[in-house]
């Protein structure tokens, strides 16, 4: 008998007058703003290079991973555009069904050629690579372990895994390796880090990784995403300037950075990326990223072997930026690297360096929490090939005229 609503029922029943279904947003949105995490939403105009037009300003860009200078070179947008005539632009399709265009193919192999492994797979962003690949490698009962500072799209992909989760300190190696000792015999065991960190600039201690992750029986998976371009003598990345290619089993990377283009990707053995074509399932259920976006990473990645000499340049100012920091007393904590980062305290604290800096002519956006832990708030310089001595020099003037002076333990 279909069911009804009773007479009586709808008679008695009071009509309550409809609350706001998304009310609640204008509530944690005032919370947001009140804590100074309201992020400004930018329009630039024009292309990423070595100045950027925001909001009607022309600014020195330390606010782009367009590391190498390719994001707007217009060797890409030609390698892009040959491609989409000829294939069309959108993908129509996931990877697995029909998306898999020759430009993917093309993509694949040179990824394969510059990291040196069996087999590449390519993702529409380097977020879906890492979401995507965790849980196709651990599972309930299993563990990952994973550096507190590493990336939201490894967090999330952890968290999609729903493997018990280990957090270790920051390239402690030792606590992981602690950690690691306690996990149950026939779970399998990844370990995940980025091998260069966004945040703090600073580089994964990758060969006590492999050991640590070697005698555990481990996976190591590294996310390469701002060292990809940037390091190695072919420019693969860590990886290949560590010589760790045979302790690491899962090698992540994105093509949106220092390559200028867009997409992620992961390298291994053939077994992994086999694995991976049924497995990961934001590959599978996605859409190809379009073929001329392949394309111009493809010729991205020549350029790397053309023009070895922008990452030498870039590593080699990026030091001489962090000694004259250092210099003036700074504190870039223990950055490494291209991202070099100035810790401001709390979000109002970045925010208002940020803006002082702005104030003299230099892009240098503030990163306050989830991005990085309360209280370490920052504002991060992202050098780039493109910087002039000039550039540079205004940009430590600025810094040393306006940022505060802080002690190594400020830091801990
Ligand atoms: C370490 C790391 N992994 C992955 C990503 C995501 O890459 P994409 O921007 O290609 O999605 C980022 C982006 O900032 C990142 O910093």
């Amino acid at each position: 008998m279909p069911c009804r609503i009773d007479d009586a029922e709808r008679v008695s029943r009071p009509i309550l007058p409809l609350a706001e279904p998304l009310a609640w947003i204008d509530t944690a949105f005032d919370a947001l703003v009140a804590a100074g995490l309201e992020r400004p939403h930018r329009v630039r105009i024009g292309r990423q290079g070595r100045e950027v037009d925001l909001d009607g300003r022309r600014l020195v860009n330390f606010g782009a991973n367009d590391y190498l200078g390719y994001a707007g070179d217009v060797r890409l947008t030609r390698a892009a555009s040959k491609a989409s005539c000829a294939e069309g632009f959108g993908a129509g399709a996931s990877p697995l069904v029909s998306g898999h265009s020759s430009a993917h193919e093309a993509l694949e192999a040179a990824l394969s050629g510059l990291l040196d492994v069996e087999a590449v797979l390519t993702f529409p962003s380097g977020f879906a690579a890492n979401t995507a690949t965790i849980p196709a490698l651990v599972r309930p009962g299993d563990v990952v372990a994973s550096d507190e500072r590493n990336h939201a799209s490894i967090i999330d992909g952890c968290r999609l895994a729903r493997a018990t989760v280990l957090v270790y300190p920051h390239r402690d190696v030792a606590a992981l390796d602690r950690m690691l000792a306690t996990t149950p015999a026939a779970a399998r065991r990844l370990v995940v880090t980025d091998t260069l960190f966004s945040m703090d600039g600073t580089i994964a201690p990758l060969p006590d990784l492999c050991d640590v992750a070697r005698r555990h029986g481990a996976m190591l998976m590294v996310d390469e995403a701002h060292a990809t371009g940037v390091f190695g003598r072919r420019g693969s990345g860590l990886v290949e300037s560590l010589g760790c290619a045979d302790g690491v089993h899962i090698r992540v990377g994105t093509l949106s950075k220092a390559l200028g283009a867009a997409g992620g990707f992961v390298g291994g053995q053939e077994a992994l990326v086999r694995w991976l074509r049924h497995r990961a399932r934001g590959w599978v259920f996605s859409t190809a990223h379009p073929p001329g976006v392949a394309a111009a990473a493809t010729r991205a990645i020549r350029l790397l072997d053309e023009e070895p000499g922008r990452r030498r340049d870039l590593l080699d100012r990026a030091r001489e930026v962090r000694e004259a920091l250092a210099a003036a007393g700074l504190d870039t904590g223990a950055a490494g690297a291209q991202i070099v980062p100035i810790i401001a305290g709390t979000a109002e604290e970045a925010v208002a360096l940020s803006a002082r800096l702005t104030a003299r002519g230099c892009f240098v956006p503030a990163i306050r929490p989830p991005s990085v832990p309360e209280g370490r708030s920052l504002v991060r310089a992202s050098l780039s090939w493109h910087h002039t001595a000039d550039d540079l020099a205004a940009l430590v003037a600025a810094l040393v005229r306006h940022a505060p002076r802080r002690t190594a333990q400020q830091h801990a």
